[in-house]
């Protein structure tokens, strides 16, 4: 037997099957240690609408849905239904109406993927083709590109508005380009890119253009109705041929809930996948996974149903007045400023002036102090930043979060600046990552600052640090390194 074997859990199977109430038992004890996902402290990964009936909806849908297989419509007619009553309200509200094709799928990256696969099945005579995105687009484009082999052309933005500039996005563009991508809003900085421009430029060039509205499609058309200026970005302006806008973000949705939205029929044709050259069943899908459970779309589509037009206004109207408040206290706070001026209810909490502020110690501080604040690294010319989601229920805490903030500075000012981490980055530098198996590099980590054990993921200052410091390139393979050694059965909590 290895190491391996016999250091596997032995509860892995167990030989005697367990009452539930033990399993659930034991699943409350293993979540207490995880972020709170519900309350607006957690500001990035959890949108919590903060009513429990809407949750138990959701909840109930879900669970009625749980063994429906999204794997085939003609057999569950009910996931078409569902489908297109989802699908139809999000068309309705960003520019479609009831003819609008569009694709229920698992999340961002899932509709990403989609978009970026229709419009390069929809050009097979690239042999080379590229996408042009500005460098503030989602990660996700750059996984779509590496998935489907699509080539990333990533186009600075502007570097005071954060903003992509839709003349240097079109001098990106070659005879190579298969699609053109704006954000509304861009996650990092919440600023929605000057979409018209973009798309006009494109359509110009007889080029697709793909609105990433993943976290900004359900959030905006609300904002804009409570008074927030909101520019055009949806399929109602002209060259926007498709449109991703997550349900699990503003939706307010269960997880595994987005939207992809097409112009014309054809381009949904392109993202489809059929089979039918091999002695199973034919198969035919809309979406990366086959074989699927029905309850995320039962999910988003009861949330949508209990919440109406007039709970997301609400909604919205909280999230909009949460993010004023929070811009002008941050900029009260010496050293720190919001970066650009955002358009959503994302912001970038970036330092900046005489005295800046080690913003890992900060996040670290925050956090300690009950506010989760995500670590955005520096990259390309673009400042580092600590992002906070504003959702509904984020009104309540935003005095405590400005409070936290103030303690979590002076505590840092008063810690003194941090040394930058020369050591490591020259233990770090030249070392072959691909050649360290487990083991090995579980076995450096403690000489990085890296830790394996949940305890310090309340403590990541020293590994923002280290990882602000490398290339991007390092970042990727540094952080990959450490998600295979997490995953390894015999290292770690
Ligand atoms: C603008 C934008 N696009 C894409 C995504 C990816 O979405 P997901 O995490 O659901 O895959 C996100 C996630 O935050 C986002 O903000």
């Amino acid at each position: 037997m290895t190491d391996r074997q016999t250091t596997l859990p032995a509860t892995a199977l167990p030989d005697a099957g367990r009452p539930a109430e033990e399993l659930l038992a034991e699943l409350r004890a293993l979540t207490a240690a995880d972020l709170p996902t519900r309350g607006g402290r957690t500001t990035a990964y959890t949108y919590d609408a903060g009513r429990p009936e809407v949750r138990a909806a959701a909840e109930g849908a879900y669970l009625a849905m749980l063994e429906v297989n999204g794997l085939d419509p003609t057999a569950f007619p009910s996931i078409v239904a569902l489908e297109r009553q989802v699908v139809g309200a999000v068309a309705a509200r960003l520019g479609g109406d009831a003819a609008t094709p569009g694709i229920f799928t698992s999340g961002g990256t899932e509709s990403i993927l989609l978009a970026v696969k229709a419009a390069r099945d929809a050009r097979p005579e690239v042999a080379e083709p590229e996408i042009v995105v500005p460098a503030t687009a989602h990660a996700a484009f750059f996984k779509a590109g590496k998935y489907l082999r699509v080539k990333v052309v990533a186009v600075p933005v502007d570097p005071a508005t954060f903003r992509a500039v839709p003349e240097a996005m079109a001098a990106a563009c070659t005879e190579r380009t298969v699609l053109v991508v704006a954000s509304a809003p861009s996650y990092a900085h919440g600023v929605v890119d000057p979409v018209a421009a973009i798309a006009a430029a494109a359509a110009e060039r007889g080029l697709p253009c793909h609105v990433d509205a993943c976290v900004g499609g359900w959030l905006l058309p609300w904002l804009a109705e409570a008074g927030a200026e909101v520019p055009p970005f949806d399929l109602s302006v002209p060259g926007v041929t498709s449109l991703s806008c997550d349900l699990h973000k503003f939706g307010y949705a269960p997880k595994g809930a987005s939207v992809l939205l097409f112009r014309d029929q054809a381009m949904r044709l392109a993202a489809y996948f059929a089979c039918a050259q091999w002695p199973g069943y034919p198969v035919v899908n809309s979406t990366v996974q086959s074989s699927k459970g029905a309850g995320p779309l039962a999910g988003a589509w009861a949330t949508l149903q209990a919440l109406g037009a007039d709970g997301y206004r609400e909604l919205g109207r909280a999230a909009l007045d949460a993010t004023r408040r929070l811009t002008a206290g941050v900029a009260q706070i010496d050293g720190l400023r919001v970066l650009g001026t955002p358009d959503a209810t994302l912001v970038a909490i970036g330092t900046e002036g005489e005295h800046p502020v080690d913003l890992w110690e900060l996040a670290d501080e925050s956090r300690a102090r009950g506010f989760f604040l995500q670590p955005q690294l520096s990259v390309d010319g673009l400042p580092a930043s600590l992002h906070v989601t504003l959702t509904g229920v984020s009104g309540d805490g935003v005095d405590a979060l400005l409070g936290a903030l103030r303690e979590s500075h002076d505590a840092v000012r008063a810690r003194g600046p941090v040394a930058p981490p020369t050591e490591i980055l020259a233990l770090l530098d030249g070392l072959d990552f691909t050649a360290l198996d487990d083991a090995t590099f579980a076995a450096l980590l403690p000489a990085t600052g890296l830790d394996l054990s949940p305890e310090a993921a309340t403590r990541m200052a020293g590994v923002n640090r280290l990882l602000d410091a490398l290339p991007p390139q390092l970042r990727d393979q540094l952080a990959t390194r450490f998600l295979s050694a997490l995953y390894s059965p015999y290292l770690g909590a």
